[in-house]
């Protein structure tokens, strides 16, 4: 199987919410509350969030696609972190947010991940940014793994929050090329 990678369009929104309604759930640390995830997911992850996404100069995203289906996305944002414990860590400015890389898990292990992440990653330093990072819990060994895999290194810690729950997130960089 061969599937296509390419910048998200308007027209991908309704799709896109689908994928992230499978692929978030698997990014959550094992006890979330399953209400915490749907009430997330609705506030961030819904398909109008992802059309004001899709109009936004600032956030990019790119998918996989293969007979209609999307497979994978990534959503990156070039905007200065909000979070202060991220941005004192961040030395190479500007950073990019690689804010999600999520494949459905039908997908895992088949290098698809890796195909999305090099597009989006040439992207942002095409563009100019001097690092990526990005935000993953700190039980998300396999996404651990893949950051590790393609150039990111844990620099530090931040705080997200899950519903009532806070979770510990590594913060990860990779510098440009
Ligand atoms: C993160 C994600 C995009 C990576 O894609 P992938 O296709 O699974 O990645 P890969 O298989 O190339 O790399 C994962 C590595 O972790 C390893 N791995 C798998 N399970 C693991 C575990 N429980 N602990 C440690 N390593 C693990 C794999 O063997 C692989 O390493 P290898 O290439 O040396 O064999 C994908 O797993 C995903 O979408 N996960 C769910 C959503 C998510 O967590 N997204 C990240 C949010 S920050």
């Amino acid at each position: 199987m061969s599937a296509t990678i390419r910048q998200a369009a308007g027209r991908d929104a309704a799709q896109l919410a689908e994928l992230a309604a499978v692929t978030f759930p698997l990014a959550c640390p094992p006890g979330s509350n399953p209400d915490d995830i749907a009430l997330y997911l609705e506030a961030n992850l819904g398909q109008a969030s992802f059309e004001q996404y899709l109009a936004d100069p600032l956030r990019t995203i790119f998918v996989a696609e293969h007979d209609g289906a999307l497979l994978a996305y990534t959503l990156l944002v070039s905007l200065p972190p909000s979070d202060a414990d991220v941005a004192a860590l961040l030395t190479g400015l500007p950073a990019v947010e690689l804010s999600k890389c999520y494949a459905h898990p039908d997908h895992h292990g088949a290098g698809l991940a890796g195909r999305i992440m090099a597009a989006s990653a040439d992207c942002a330093f095409g563009q100019g940014a001097a690092s990526l990072w990005l935000g993953v819990n700190n039980e998300n060994a396999r996404a651990v793994k893949f950051y590790g895999k393609h150039g990111f290194g844990i620099v530090g810690t931040k705080t997200f929050t899950l519903g009532t729950l806070v979770e510990e997130d590594f913060v990860m960089v990779r510098p440009a090329p």
